[in-house]
């Protein structure tokens, strides 16, 4: 049996590490950890890695028609059994330099590039546009990667098509908005709404544009309760409103303009949030988590 300690790590992110398997293969390992206002909270939530890798599997499974992906398999001898589960054993790619990025309503930073330009990335959109609106079709708002610690930076088409070629460009920019679309429309019929989410794609050994990274997970996406949407306000979040709530009460003494870090989470809002990352997986999926393989040793 495999540790996972015999996979020399290659990257570490925020909430999830990479490791070398061999010279085609990676292990892309999901953690328990969580993030809330651009800090790693002090407590995991317990069994987010395995919702996120569950999602990320049902939407690949739910999109290969589409856009071929780069998973090779999530229940496998190669994968350690300390992470089973939670990891996902994965074709290395040719990462492209690109967040690609679709929006079918306006928030965070979009939002903020069309109060100050009346578009974002570029894509001029219509006046008297606010907090959480509808747009009249879902765009395309690629960003470049940031360094650790910085927001990533929108940019526009005419940007992606100096680092990657107009064709790869357009090909990204396609292959996006059909992915989201398809995604919008399931989630819709579950009764969420997909605001917006980012993919990342790399390239084969063929030159085929190939879909990898995590996809459509709350990490990478902003999901809304469908029957709770309301123009004009900051939508709830599906994921993380109970530690956004809690981070930002008077109980938790934490100022959010401060340097300090973030305190731990009192186990009524660990076990809230627990709740909505399964509530959001069978919700969508329409599967139980408990079907889905589970971390056997350490
Ligand atoms: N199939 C793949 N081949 C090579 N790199 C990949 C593949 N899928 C995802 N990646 C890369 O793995 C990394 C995952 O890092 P992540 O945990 O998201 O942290 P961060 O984005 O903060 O660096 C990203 O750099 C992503 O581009
Ligand atoms: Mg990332």
């Amino acid at each position: 049996m495999v540790a996972l300690s015999e996979y020399p790590q290659v990257h570490a992110g925020k909430v999830r590490t990479l490791h070398a398997v061999d010279d085609e293969h990676l292990l892309m390992v999901a953690s328990d950890r969580i993030s809330a206002y651009d800090h790693v909270l002090p407590t995991p939530i317990p069994d987010k890695a395995r919702v996120l890798t569950a999602m990320s599997v049902f939407w690949f499974e739910l999109l290969a028609d589409l856009v071929p992906n780069h998973v090779v398999a999530y229940d496998d001898p190669r994968i350690p059994a300390e992470v089973r589960g939670t990891a996902l054993l994965v074709r290395r790619l040719d990462m492209l330099p690109v967040e690609c990025v679709a929006r079918g309503y306006l928030t965070g930073s979009g939002l903020l590039d069309y109060r100050r330009t009346g578009a974002v990335c570029g894509v001029a959109l219509q006046s008297g546009l606010v907090e959480a609106s509808a747009l009249q079709e879902p765009i395309f708002t690629p960003a470049t990667k940031a360094q650790l610690g910085e927001h990533d930076e929108n940019v526009s088409f005419e940007a992606v098509v100096a680092t990657v070629g107009r064709q790869r460009a357009e090909e990204l920019r396609d292959t996006t908005l059909r992915v989201y679309e398809r995604a919008t429309q399931h989630a819709r019929r579950r009764g969420v709404l997909l605001a917006d989410t980012k993919f990342e794609f790399g390239v084969d050994e063929a030159g085929t544009l190939v879909l990898g990274d995590e996809v459509l997970t709350p990490d990478s996406s902003r999901y809304w309760p469908a029957d709770e949407y309301a123009e004009g306000r900051v939508q709830a979040s599906f994921d993380k409103q109970y530690v956004r709530d809690w981070l930002t009460s008077p109980e938790s003494g934490w100022d959010r303009a401060s340097d300090a870090p973030p305190p731990a989470l009192p186990d009524k809002v660990v076990a809230a949030t627990r709740d909505r990352y399964v509530e959001a997986y069978e919700r969508i999926t329409g599967r139980s988590i408990d079907d889905w393989p589970t971390p056997t040793a350490g």
